[in-house]
């Protein structure tokens, strides 16, 4: 499945006429990501057992919004940050200018992408809807926001941080799928399942960061530990944020089993990420 989704996203950046900033879209686009909010997409049609192709472009589509987020999100006036996906981030390479601008030209493409499905108009424009909601500040951004912000005092707020930050675009994941399977009467649920597993994520997060940060002590410290950010493991400590996060691995899917679908395909998607070890 990412190999199907890498050869999408090759093809589709082959049909840009080359330029500097299409050189440093495809730099961060098609390097080494894990690909989870894009299988994500295509694991649920294969459940739902609809042809994974159908999904194809919207999935490229969400990976390209992700990788913009990245690309700015490690810019100097963001997380300042020199490595990303096991090499030297954007603007290191091509300059803030050019990182900027691939950013922008990966979010606009991402939409001009959309209208390479061949499914109706009416589904079409819904996967936009979903796509812009979730990225814009409505969704991503104002995660963002909040997370530079920082002033997060609760854990209630820590995690509506995180729905925004992470969850909104694993939520156009789910929500495109039920769209594209023709189940718009689960939108609302597909949506809740994208921010609890945002959160999974964002707290599974948390807690390598913090003993990897520990045990590996001389090592590179994380912008996250420079700048004494607020994590689930800061506020909870430790033994509380292993016990939060099994509490959230249930709910999670007790949430999904509502969703339907025949295959375990998402399944061993999601044990992937939250088995990672601590
Ligand atoms: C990293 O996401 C950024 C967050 C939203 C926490 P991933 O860990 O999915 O990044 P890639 O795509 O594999 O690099
Ligand atoms: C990145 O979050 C989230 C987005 C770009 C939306 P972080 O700043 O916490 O993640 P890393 O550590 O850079 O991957
Ligand atoms: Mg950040
Ligand atoms: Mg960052």
């Amino acid at each position: 499945m990412k190999d199907l989704i890498n050869n999408n996203l090759q093809e589709t950046m082959d049909l840009i006429p080359n330029s500097i900033v299409k050189e440093a879209m495809a730099y961060s686009l098609l390097g080494d990501g894990k690909r989870l909010r894009s299988q994500l997409l295509l694991s649920l049609l294969k459940d739902f057992e609809v042809d994974v192709t159908k999904g194809l472009p919207f999935a490229s589509s969400l990976e390209m919004i992700h990788t913009y987020s990245l690309v700015h999100d490690d810019l100097p006036a963001m997380d300042d940050d020199d490595y990303r996906r096991h090499r030297l981030t954007n603007h290191k390479v091509y300059g803030e200018g050019m990182a900027i601008l691939a950013g922008d030209a990966l979010l606009t493409y991402s939409f001009q992408n959309c209208l390479q499905s061949s499914l109706s108009d009416g589904i079409v424009l819904t996967c936009i809807e979903i796509l812009s909601r979730n990225a814009g500040i409505y969704g991503m951004i104002l995660g963002q926001e909040l997370d530079i912000d920082n002033q997060m005092k609760t854990l209630d707020d820590l995690i509506v941080s995180y729905e925004h930050k992470t969850g909104k675009l694993f939520a156009a994941a789910f929500e495109m799928a039920v769209v594209i399977a023709g189940k718009k009467d689960k939108q609302e649920l597909a949506s809740t399942l994208g921010h609890k597993l945002g959160v999974l994520f964002q707290v599974q997060d948390d807690l390598l960061e913090y003993t990897k940060s520990f045990e590996e002590i001389g090592k590179d410290v994380k912008s996250d530990v420079l700048e004494e950010k607020v994590t689930v493991v800061t506020l909870l400590g430790l033994d509380e944020a292993i016990n939060y996060k099994e509490k959230l691995v249930q709910s999670f899917y007790d949430d999904l089993e509502l969703l339907g679908g025949t295959g375990n395909t998402v399944k061993n998607l999601i044990d992937e990420i939250v088995k990672r070890n601590y």
